[in-house]
Parts: C-alpha cells; sequence; structure tokens
C-alpha cells in the first residue's frame, strides 16, 4: 500500500505575519513545491490567514497548531475549529507533547479537539509519543496504546482518512537526540496495530504516520526511508526554507 507523505512544518511560537510571508516566499522560490507530497505549515494564529494568502493556489497547506472544541461562547482566549477555518487553515495539529506538558492537554480534550475539528472537516495530525521516562522504564507501547486510543474514541472510521498521527518522542523534541529508524519504525508499526485494534487492518494500512523530533535534512531519508514512516513533522528545521525543502526533496527521493 502506498501511502501520500505529509512533510509538515509546526513553526511552535515562531515568526510574525511578516516573517510568515516571508518565510513562504522563500519555500516557494526554492522549487521544492509537490503535489506528491502533503505539504503543510503550521504557523501560530495570528499568521494563519496571511500564510493562506501567501500561499496561494501552490500545494503548501496551512494548519493551526491547535483548536477549542466549542463553536463559540465564554471561552476566553480559545479559537474554535470554525475560526481557524475561517482563518485559512485546513489542518490542525491537536496532542502535541508541549500542550500536554505545558497546558494540561489530556487524552481526553485531545479526543473533544479532534471530533470538533472533524466536524468542520479539518484534517487533523494527531501527535502522541512518550516522555524519556516513560521509555526508560519500558512503557513505549503502553503509553502509545492509551494515547492513540484515547485520541480516538468516538471517532467514526469514515472520519480517519482526514487524520494523521505523528509519533513525536518527548525525548527527541528540540534536543537534537532523534530516535534512530529502528525506534521510530518499531513505534510507528505499533500504533499501526493498535489503529488496526480499533477499527480495522485496511484503516491501519492507509493511516499516514508521521515522525517527529529532531528531523534534519541529514537524518530524514533514513527515517522517512522506513515502511512505516509516511513523513516528517518537523520544529526547528522547519523555520528555515532550506531545511524544510531539503526534507520535502528527502521524502520524495525515499517514495521514487
Ligand atoms: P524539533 O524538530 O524542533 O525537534 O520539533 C519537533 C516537533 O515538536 C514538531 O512538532
Amino acid at each position: 500500500m502506498s501511502r501520500k507523505l505529509v512533510i509538515a512544518g509546526n513553526w511552535k511560537m515562531n515568526n510574525t505575519i511578516d516573517q510568515t510571508r516571508e518565510l513562504i516566499h522563500a519555500i516557494k522560490k526554492r522549487g521544492c513545491l509537490t503535489h506528491k507530497v502533503d505539504i503543510v505549515v503550521a504557523p501560530p494564529f495570528t499568521a494563519l490567514r496571511a500564510a493562506a494568502k501567501a500561499a496561494g493556489d501552490t500545494s503548501i497547506q496551512v494548519a493551526a497548531q491547535n483548536v477549542f472544541w466549542e463553536e463559540s461562547g465564554a471561552y476566553t482566549g480559545e479559537v474554535s475549529p470554525i475560526m481557524i477555518k475561517e482563518a485559512g487553515a485546513k489542518w490542525v495539529i491537536v496532542g502535541h507533547s508541549e500542550r500536554r506538558q505545558y497546558f494540561g492537554e489530556t487524552d481526553e480534550t485531545v479526543n473533544r479537539r479532534l471530533k470538533a475539528a472533524l466536524a468542520v472537516d479539518l484534517k487533523v495530525i494527531v501527535c502522541v509519543g512518550e516522555m524519556l521516562e516513560e521509555r526508560e522504564a519500558g512503557q513505549t507501547f503502553a503509553v502509545l496504546d492509551r494515547q492513540t486510543t484515547g485520541a480516538f474514541t468516538g471517532v467514526g472510521a469514515a472520519d480517519l482518512e482526514q487524520v494523521v498521527i505523528a509519533y513525536e518522542p518527548v525525548w527527541a523534541i528540540g534536543t537534537g537526540k532523534t530516535a534512530t529508524a529502528d525506534q521510530a519504525d518499531e513505534a510507528h508499526a505499533h500504533i499501526r496495530a493498535r489503529v488496526a485494534a480499533l477499527y480495522t487492518p485496511e484503516a491501519a494500512a492507509a493511516m499516514r504516520i508521521l515522525y517527529g523530533g529532531s528531523v534534519k535534512p541529514p537524518n530524514a531519508k533514513e527515517l522517512i526511508g522506513r515502511e512505516h514512516v509516511d513523513g516528517a513533522l518537523i520544529g526547528g528545521a522547519s523555520l528555515k526554507a532550506a531545511d524544510f525543502c531539503a526534507v520535502i526533496t528527502a521524502g520524495l527521493e525515499t517514495h521514487a
């Protein structure tokens, strides 16, 4: 089964509106864009509109980095699914480990965000991944099972096409410590088996699972070349057009 690659840049809390325009123009100029890959950039909420405009009719698709689950109301500081869509997002990231660590995100709130985003036809990148202590304690698979099952509770099989999972081991994020390709592939295979158990083997075979955690041009090819690794969710390296494009090119080479 060949799954379309996804190369996504999570900009985190970086880039003003002007910087967003500059980075997108720089990516466009490098000539790495292609419709063979789902290319996604996730700027801060404030720059979503500018990013969508700068992307124009290229293959760049815009994602928000988070979303609340209610449509509107007294929820100071929150942004609803329809609002991010109106601002130009076609995708949203939910459950990033930084949100779990610093902002009280739980499996239950990830699930609510996922369902609310799907309800307005947003595509969703659901992040899962273990902390260093959990890996060292031999709990990696248990954590991935819990997070995956929790995220997908009540999500119908018909919606799965809209969802991508990102495996991001927390100990590899922003640390320069990448999971080895073997570690990534093993974790992805485990997540895929969990999706098969929750849904069907066919649904699991179609599910795209991205690796995230210190992905950079020199390690991209080896990681994305693995059977169960269907692309990358890139933090730091997505802030440089040359590096982001180099990962897209590396991904394409593995799937040529
Ligand atoms: P880095 O690529 O900077 O390690 O970040 C990974 C990440 O958290 C992407 O969501």
